[in-house]
C-alpha cells in the first residue's frame, strides 16, 4: 500500500503522447507531425544563425555570471520583450512587466494572477485551441468555468467570425477572461483579419471581458514582426488607448529557444498606481513559484535584440523559418492535388505558422499512425516544419491512401 495508489491515472497530453510514440516506432519511414518546433529540411532542430552569434558574443564575455535575475527579470529582456509586442504604441501607458517561463509560465502567471485579482466566473477559449490552455487554468484554479466561442469552421477551414462574436455577445459576462492566440493560431493556422480583430476588441469593450493574448509565434506568422502583433497593438491604442489586458510572450519558437525558456508577461493598465500594484502581486507570485526566471536564454534574447547587426540576422532568420514554412505548404497542397486526394486543401496555401488542419477523422488519424507511421495529433493537426523535401511527397501518399483505400 502506497500514499500514491489512489492517484486516478491521468492519460498524457497528447502532442507529447504522439511524439513519444512516434520515437518508440522503428519504421523507417516513421514521420512525426505532432510537435510545434521548428526543424530545417533535414529534420534538425534548428539553431538560429543570430542565436549562434549571440552565444559567442556571452560566452566572449569575461564578466558573464550566473547570478540570479532582478525579480522582474533581466531588464535587457523586459525592455526587449516590450519593445517587440507593442513598439512605440505604449506612449505613456502604463504597464508591468516580468520575465517568465517561456509561454507556458507567462500563461500560468497571469492565470494565477487574473484568478486572484480579478476572480473572474469564467474564462473563455476559442474552439479549438492550444491544449494546454485548458490545463493550465484547471490547474491555476478549478472553480473557474472553462467555455470555448467557437473559433474554427472545419467544413469551410475558416473562421467563424459571427458565431464567434454572437456567442461572446450572448453569453460572456463582465469580468470574464478571454483568451485570444495574438498569431498563427495553433492550431488551425487560421488567424482573424484585421477587420475581424476590431469586431473583437468592440466585443471585448461592450462585455467588459479581461483579454489575454497568448504571444507564442511572433514572427511566424508573416515573418514580419511587425505585421504580427498588429492585434495587440491595436488593443493597446484603440478608444484612447483605454483598454486594459494582458500578453503572455513566448521566445520559443522565434528564437528557437524551446529548452532556454524564455518569456514575459505584460499587464496594460490605467494609471501608474494600478501598474505598480499588478506588478508587485506577479513579484509576490514569482518569488513563491520560482524565486528568479533562467537567464541564459534572457541574455541571448536581450543581446540579439539590442546588436542592429545581431537584430537584421534575425529577422532573416525568421524569413528563412516562415519561408520554409510556405515551401512545404505548397509542396504538400501540390503532392495532394496532384493525386486528387478527396477534400480541399486550397487552406493549406492560405494557413499560417506552423499547424494546419487535415480534417481527418480520429479514425484515420489513428489508420494513418498505425499503418504509414505518420503521426497527427488526434484532432488532425499537422505539423508543418516537420515536413521536408524528403517526406512530403510520403506524407501525402499516404494522407492519399488512408482518404481513398
Ligand atoms: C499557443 C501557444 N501558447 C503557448 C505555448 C508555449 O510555449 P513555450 O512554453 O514553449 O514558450 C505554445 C507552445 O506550443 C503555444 O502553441
Amino acid at each position: 500500500m502506497s500514499w500514491f495508489d489512489e492517484i486516478p491515472s491521468i492519460a498524457t497530453d497528447s502532442t507529447l503522447a504522439a511524439m513519444e510514440a512516434c520515437k518508440a516506432d522503428t519504421h523507417e519511414k516513421k514521420v512525426d507531425l505532432s510537435p510545434g518546433i521548428y526543424h530545417d529540411d533535414n529534420s534538425s532542430t534548428w539553431v538560429l544563425p543570430s542565436v549562434k552569434k549571440a552565444r559567442e558574443v556571452l560566452l566572449a564575455d569575461k564578466s558573464l555570471n550566473h547570478n540570479l535575475q532582478p525579480q522582474n527579470g533581466h531588464p535587457g529582456l523586459v525592455s526587449v520583450a516590450r519593445e517587440l509586442t507593442f513598439s512605440d504604441t505604449l506612449d505613456g501607458r502604463s504597464i508591468a512587466s516580468m520575465q517568465a517561463i517561456s509561454g507556458t509560465g507567462a500563461n500560468h502567471l497571469v492565470a494565477r494572477f487574473l484568478s486572484d485579482v480579478l476572480q473572474p466566473k469564467t474564462v473563455w477559449f476559442s474552439n479549438p485551441t492550444w491544449e494546454n490552455h485548458r490545463e493550465i487554468w484547471r490547474h491555476v484554479n478549478p472553480a473557474i468555468n472553462q467555455r470555448n466561442y467557437p473559433y474554427y469552421d472545419d467544413r469551410t477551414s475558416t473562421i467563424d467570425s459571427q458565431g464567434m462574436l454572437s456567442t461572446l455577445r450572448g453569453h460572456a459576462s463582465r469580468g470574464d477572461v478571454i483568451i485570444l492566440q495574438a498569431c498563427a493560431h495553433n492550431p488551425t493556422g487560421v488567424d482573424p483579419s484585421r477587420e475581424l480583430w476590431e469586431a473583437i476588441a468592440a466585443v471585448c469593450e461592450e462585455k467588459g471581458l479581461f483579454p489575454v493574448f497568448d504571444s507564442a509565434y511572433q514572427g511566424f506568422a508573416t515573418g514580419n514582426i511587425d505585421n504580427d502583433a498588429w492585434a495587440i497593438r491595436h488593443f493597446a491604442t484603440r478608444s484612447n488607448g483605454t483598454m486594459e489586458f494582458a500578453v503572455a510572450q513566448s521566445f520559443s519558437k522565434n528564437f528557437g529557444l524551446y529548452g532556454e525558456r524564455v518569456g514575459a508577461l505584460h499587464i496594460v493598465t490605467r494609471s501608474n498606481e494600478s501598474a505598480a500594484k499588478a506588478e508587485a502581486k506577479l513579484k509576490k507570485i514569482q518569488r513563491a513559484e520560482i524565486t528568479s526566471t533562467p537567464s541564459f536564454g534572457a541574455k541571448i534574447v536581450a543581446t540579439i535584440v539590442q546588436n542592429p547587426a545581431l537584430r537584421e540576422q534575425w529577422q532573416q532568420d525568421l524569413q528563412t523559418m516562415s519561408g520554409r514554412l510556405q515551401d512545404m505548404r505548397k509542396r504538400l497542397y501540390d503532392e495532394l492535388t496532384k493525386r486528387n486526394t478527396p477534400g480541399n486543401w486550397s487552406h493549406l496555401l492560405t494557413d499560417i505558422g506552423m499547424f494546419s488542419m487535415t480534417g481527418l477523422s480520429p479514425k484515420r488519424v489513428a489508420v494513418l499512425r498505425n499503418n504509414f507511421h505518420v503521426y497527427l495529433l488526434p484532432t488532425s493537426r499537422l505539423a508543418v516544419p516537420c515536413l521536408t523535401t524528403g517526406n512530403v511527397e510520403y506524407v501525402a501518399e499516404s494522407i492519399h491512401q488512408v482518404l481513398t483505400v
